[in-house]
């Protein structure tokens, strides 16, 4: 990423303290998972369902953008099914012999947890796939004419898949999945819900209508949420008595330059440049990169779903367009 956002929604792999937060504020349950209200109905039903039959659940796939719950999903499903839990992601494993081994070792009812499962090589993912329909591995062993294959039983597994564009997983290894799922973005009063959940846990006051503010400005995703608490809290305790009010929340937003509906100078930065240069044609996704300096994926998977979310750009045939909306927000003193 060009520059460092605080409301960048992927978790910055070297920022330890962050991953503490992670780990302590991921719900355990499904009673302490706030909001996905479909996906817990239906995923409630299945676990019940195959609890009484003494199975595995089918395997899962769970995409939708970075933060919204994903990878803590997948823990919640494991602990409610009483299954062990193994993670692994699809750039870590390199090549068929990684995936044998990983599935030779699970055991019966473990659940497999492959992040970012749209990076699986051409190669890994068809070993997988088949793997995942029959609980079998045909492995070759020798090259040239002495080759020969083998096939193995493994142990009836679950993989849960999550990735953020299922647009990029192969259509086989899709229809492996009995479910699939979106991460859907969360409503204000879910974000504040969470907001309150996760003060008390990092064992820090905040008042309700703070809660609320914040709720409004962190991009409906969790992950941005619990961040932007942890900002404003070392804000309260460094300027205040450490208990977060309106006034604190606020300075430490303005700070951050985080305005009312979550916007950092990089989204207003493409916002505006899209409007200056190109007014209400649309805009290529590559013109679109080259325009901000970042990476077509970047702009994809992290700027546009929250702008596609709140009606400040439209997708049109011929690329992506700012609404009237949009400008309407740039315009105001708000901007
Ligand atoms: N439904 C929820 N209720 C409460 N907190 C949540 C919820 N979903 C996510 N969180 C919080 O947000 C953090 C980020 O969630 P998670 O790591 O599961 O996102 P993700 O979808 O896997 O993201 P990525 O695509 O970057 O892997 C979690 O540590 C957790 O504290
Ligand atoms: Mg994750």
């Amino acid at each position: 990423m060009a520059i460092e956002r605080i409301i960048d929604p992927v978790l910055t792999s070297d920022d330890a303290d962050e991953q503490i937060i992670e780990v302590t504020l991921r719900p355990q349950r499904f009673d302490d998972y706030v909001g996905q209200e479909r996906l817990k109905t239906n995923l409630k039903l299945a676990i019940d369902a195959a609890k009484k039959r003494g199975e595995p659940i089918d395997h899962v796939l769970l995409y939708g953008p970075p933060g919204l719950g994903k990878t803590t999903m997948a823990n919640v499903i494991a602990n409610e099914m009483g299954a062990g839990f193994r993670v692994t992601s699809g750039p870590a494993i390199e090549r068929a012999g990684d995936l044998a081994s990983i599935l030779t070792n699970l055991q019966d009812g473990d659940i497999l947890f492959i992040d970012e499962i749209h990076r699986l090589s051409r190669v890994v993912e068809e070993v997988l796939y088949s793997a995942m329909e029959d609980f079998k591995l045909d492995i070759v062993i020798g090259k040239g004419p002495a080759a020969r294959s083998i096939r193995l039983d493994l142990p009836k597994f679950t993989i849960i898949g999550a990735t953020t564009r299922t647009g990029s997983l192969a259509a086989p290894l899709r229809d492996r999945f009995g479910h699939i799922y979106r991460l859907e973005f969360y409503t204000p009063e879910e974000i504040a819900k969470i907001i309150e959940r996760a003060s008390a846990i990092l064992d820090s006051k905040i008042h309700p209508s703070s809660a609320k503010i914040l709720s409004t400005r962190a991009r409906l995703t969790p992950r941005i949420a619990n961040r932007l608490l942890k900002r404003v809290r070392d804000f309260a305790d460094v300027n205040g008595d450490g208990i977060i009010d309106d006034m604190s929340t606020k300075k430490a937003l303005a700070m951050l330059e985080i305005d009312e509906l979550g916007l950092d100078p990089a989204d207003r930065n493409l916002l505006r440049s899209m409007i200056d240069n190109y007014g209400d044609n649309p805009v290529g996704l590559t013109t679109l990169a080259a325009l901000t300096g970042d990476e077509t994926t970047t702009i994809e998977d992290f700027y546009e779903p929250y702008l596609l979310q709140i009606g400040f750009i439209e997708k049109t045939p011929r690329g992506r367009r700012v609404t009237p909306r949009a400008k309407k927000h740039l315009d105001s003193p708000l901007g």
